[in-house]
């Protein structure tokens, strides 16, 4: 069973909420606060599921045995997150080694700083920048760097930011159709129905998400504007329940899923922002260096896999990952997140 990661927060009187058990995130005052709840949030954490307000991180060993982090190295973690996987690399790269962890997330980002902080990890091996990894080389340039020896990218959303119904990502809690890894930049996903046309809604649901349905999909989202996570799934659900009875529940649940995670991809530019990483990849790691990157759906593995042989032909990396890799049947019991995961890894050649 992992260790949750022991954000502190004040200790506050419980929440009040009907019936025995608290379903609402915000309810959930015992998982959100692991430090006064170890024993119950170890329970839940050895039933299969992770307590709210924190992320696990997926494929930890398999992580370090691709990237072998070793002490004195430079490390960039650009999707810090919860700092999972940054705080299993930091404990291989004393003495004289340095992680430099980037989040878009401004919510969170202070938080894990913190976190790490408090497990010893001060400014001289880690520090926190909020940056996108769209702009790894200026990022390594304004730290005086110009390549470094690892590079981990995990791609998506975190836990914290699912869990938590204001920042709208999930439809299983009421919220803003938001959506936004960094709610000060760009437009909610609500605006992004609005603003767009039919066509080219229908184009970024078959694209980011190959969503069968997605012409159909898009008008039901255009005939009204929808303002909330519920409000899009109840229109999504019964619209395509209407316009196609033979679709069985189980299918139309996907479509619904399919539906925010294309919103989430277009609010986010993730596709782009990917691009552009793998991109200038192979220019930020110095001879030797490792990289591996964890994907969760099938239009991030493509690019991943595409820039990794692209890279290995031009002769950038010495080796790639021939297969790409899957968590163990364990770890996709104890935490669902990881059975979409797959990690890739190359080495930049010498
Ligand atoms: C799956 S989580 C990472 C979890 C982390 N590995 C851990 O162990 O806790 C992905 C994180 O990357 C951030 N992120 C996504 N796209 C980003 C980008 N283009 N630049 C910087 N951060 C990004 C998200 O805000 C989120 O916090």
């Amino acid at each position: 069973v992992q260790k949750p990661l022991l954000v502190p927060v004040a200790h506050t009187r419980r929440a009040r909420y009907p019936g025995k058990h608290p379903r609402r995130f915000d309810e959930k005052y015992k998982e959100l606060d692991p430090v006064h709840y170890t024993t119950e949030v170890q329970k839940i954490l050895a039933s299969g599921k992770t307590p709210a307000g924190s992320h696990r991180p997926v494929m930890l060993e398999e992580v370090l045995r691709c990237l072998q982090p070793a002490a004195g190295e430079i490390v960039v973690d650009c999707t810090l997150g919860g700092g999972g996987h940054a705080e299993a690399i930091l404990a291989h790269l004393r003495p004289g080694g340095r992680l430099i962890g980037l989040d878009v997330d401004p919510i969170e980002l202070p938080r894990t700083e913190a976190r790490l902080r408090a497990a010893g990890f001060g400014p001289d091996t880690f520090v926190a920048r909020r940056s996108n990894f769209s702009s790894l080389p200026k990022i390594l340039a304004s730290d005086a760097l110009s390549v470094v020896n690892v590079v981990l990218a995990d791609l998506g959303v975190s836990s914290m930011q699912i869990d938590n119904p204001a920042r709208g990502f999930t439809y299983k809690a009421p919220g803003p159709l938001d959506m936004r890894m960094n709610p000060s930049s760009g437009k909610p996903a609500s605006q992004l129905i609005t603003s767009i046309r039919e066509e080219a809604l229908a184009a970024l649901l078959a694209e980011n998400a190959d969503e069968p349905h997605a012409g159909l999909i898009a008008n039901l989202l255009k005939r009204q504007p929808v303002e909330t996570t519920h409000a899009t799934e109840r229109v999504v659900r019964m619209g395509l329940a209407e316009a196609l009875p033979e679709l069985k529940p189980a299918d139309i649940k996907m479509s619904v899923r399919r539906t925010f995670q294309a919103l989430r991809i277009a609010v986010n530019n993730e596709f782009s922002t990917l691009d552009e990483l793998l991109r200038t990849l192979p220019h930020c790691l110095a001879p030797g260096g490792r990289v591996a990157i964890l994907t969760f759906h099938s239009g991030e593995d493509r690019r991943v896999k595409k820039a990794f042989l692209a890279g290995h032909r031009a002769g950038m990396f010495s080796e790639v990952a021939k297969e790409v890799i899957r968590s163990t049947k364990e770890e996709t019991f104890s935490n669902r997140r990881a059975s979409a995961a797959k990690l890739r890894w190359a080495v930049r050649s010498r």
